[in-house]
């Protein structure tokens, strides 16, 4: 999830509006509503004890659930409560729901209305222990949410800098640390960085849980130790973000852009962002992916901006960072919607890789959520930004690719055509048009 809480545009269409708003065929003027599905609303997260390899902190990975196929939550205690919050890279404030009894260390009277790329919490500030993944924190700042809008789920963890904080902002004082920073303040020895591994079912097609760990590499990806260190760029940046060198679609690079000032030329600054289900990027990098995909259809109208891609159809996508090049699975790029047209259904493929709704960022170009972050094991190092107060300087961010670009490319159509045996048949969009009507007089109309 991505914080606003220094802007006041920057509105961001999260995964979680597309799947709570109806696509609708509109024919004849009726409408026809379509109530999307959800899959897997589970919680299940636990701590995974790793085998004792690897000294005192074998207990610090947690699992990572699956809220639904869109965020990433973990359990978390906060005043000897567990809480199932969204682990989130894209914001700096841990907000959890009121009206659980929990052990308070210090209530104030400050309220804040923590407000994100969709939706807001609002709350008085509290102190509490909070522990997760082996780790206690104490007095730890939160907001002790009242009442939220447009947020589900029982709270958000955010692991960015303290720059980006709400609550430090209003405190003012070191008392109201982020919760890295205090993680490491009081557990000095333990190395300042987390690891994350976001999970794709076996299907391809949904998220599976993931690990989160604190100071130590989730074995699977040991190597990730030798990977460059990618540095947060801008230094001054308050939140995670990397200047992207280059974008290449089926082999032809795209040129790249940057709004943010002081970028060198041909680079991008884009954020890494858990919390965030898809990705928003600029809308000719969106038209340079899927207009590379033949057959697909750019729907342009006042109401909308989205692609139709043929579900089986594929491209190589990459990005690189500094001089690694980090392959997308073809399976995040698009995401198969079911529609309703006439009383009957169908589904289409929408892009996963799409345009900021209200505007653009000040302070970023793209914002990578997780149909990048599955595609690599990332560590996110605070360098010495916690304990100094500055914010991202000396911070970095190392990726381990976890795509092989040939076997995805093959195993492609096998797990798409398994995913799309549980939808209803496929929208011929040979009949749609661009301005969203499709030849036989009906009008395709996601209502975003
Ligand atoms: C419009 O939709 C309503 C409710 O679904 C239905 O009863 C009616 O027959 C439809 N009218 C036309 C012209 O399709
Ligand atoms: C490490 O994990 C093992 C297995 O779960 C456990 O028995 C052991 O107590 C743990 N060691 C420490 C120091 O936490
Ligand atoms: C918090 O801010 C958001 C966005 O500006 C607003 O929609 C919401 O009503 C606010 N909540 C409270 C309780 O003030
Ligand atoms: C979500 O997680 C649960 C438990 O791990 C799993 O059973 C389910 O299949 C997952 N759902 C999706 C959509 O990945
Ligand atoms: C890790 O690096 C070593 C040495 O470079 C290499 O042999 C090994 O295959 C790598 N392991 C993985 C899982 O990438
Ligand atoms: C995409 O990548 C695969 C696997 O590396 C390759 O076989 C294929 O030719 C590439 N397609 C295009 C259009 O570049
Ligand atoms: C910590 O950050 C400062 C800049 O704020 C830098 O000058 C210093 O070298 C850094 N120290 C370490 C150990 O990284």
């Amino acid at each position: 999830m991505f914080s606003t809480n220094f802007l006041t545009l920057a509105l961001i269409l999260s995964n979680v509006l597309l799947a709570s708003k109806a696509l609708v065929i509109r024919r004849d003027g009726n409408n026809t509503e379509y109530i999307p599905r959800f899959k897997g609303f589970t919680f299940d997260a636990t701590i995974i004890h790793k085998n004792n390899k690897q000294g005192p902190n074998n207990d610090s990975l947690l699992t990572i659930t699956n809220e639904s196929n869109m965020v990433y939550t973990a359990k978390v205690n906060v005043g000897g409560h567990d809480f199932t919050v969204v682990v989130d890279t894209g914001s700096s404030d841990l907000w959890v729901s009121s009206g659980q009894s929990m052990k308070i260390t210090d209530n104030t009277d400050t309220h804040v209305n923590l407000t994100y790329g969709i939706g807001s919490a609002y709350g008085n500030i509290a102190y509490a222990s909070v522990s997760f993944g082996g780790y206690e924190v104490q007095n730890q700042a939160f907001v002790h949410a009242a009442k939220t809008t447009d947020l589900d789920g029982e709270g958000i963890l955010g692991l960015g800098f303290i720059g980006l904080s709400e609550i430090e902002r209003q405190v003012k004082t070191k008392k109201a640390q982020s919760i890295m920073s205090n993680l490491f303040t009081q557990h000095p020895s333990t190395p300042m960085f987390i690891g994350l591994a976001l999970e794709r079912s076996a299907s391809g097609e949904d998220t599976s849980g993931g690990v989160f760990s604190v100071g130590e590499y989730d074995p699977r990806f040991a190597n990730v130790s030798g990977t460059s260190k990618h540095p947060v760029t801008p230094s001054s940046s308050s939140r995670w973000t990397l200047a992207m060198s280059r974008m290449t679609v089926n082999g032809k690079d795209h040129t790249l852009k940057s709004d943010v000032e002081g970028t060198q030329k041909g680079q991008a600054i884009s954020l890494i962002d858990s919390g965030t289900s898809l990705a928003y990027i600029s809308s000719d990098a969106v038209d340079a992916i899927y207009g590379a995909i033949e057959g697909s259809v750019h729907v342009k109208t006042k109401d909308q901006d989205s692609w139709y891609v043929p579900c089986m159809s594929q491209a190589n996508l990459s990005f690189t960072f500094g001089s690694d090049t980090y392959p997308v699975n073809p399976m995040e790029l698009t995401t198969p919607v079911t529609i309703t047209d006439n009383g009957k259904q169908y589904t289409v493929c929408l892009n996963s890789f799409r345009t900021p709704l209200n505007g653009k960022q000040a302070d970023m170009d793209f914002l990578l959520g997780d149909i990048f972050m599955r595609n690599v094991y990332s560590v996110f190092n605070y360098g010495n930004s916690t304990t100094s107060g500055d914010d991202s300087k000396s911070a970095s961010i190392q990726l381990l690719s976890r795509t092989n670009r040939d076997q995805v490319y093959q195993d492609f159509a096998g797990l798409r055509k398994q995913s799309l045996k549980t939808y209803p048949a496929l929208f011929d969009l040979t009949k749609l048009k661009s301005d969203g009507t499709t030849s036989d007089g009906a009008h395709v109309d996601p209502q975003l």
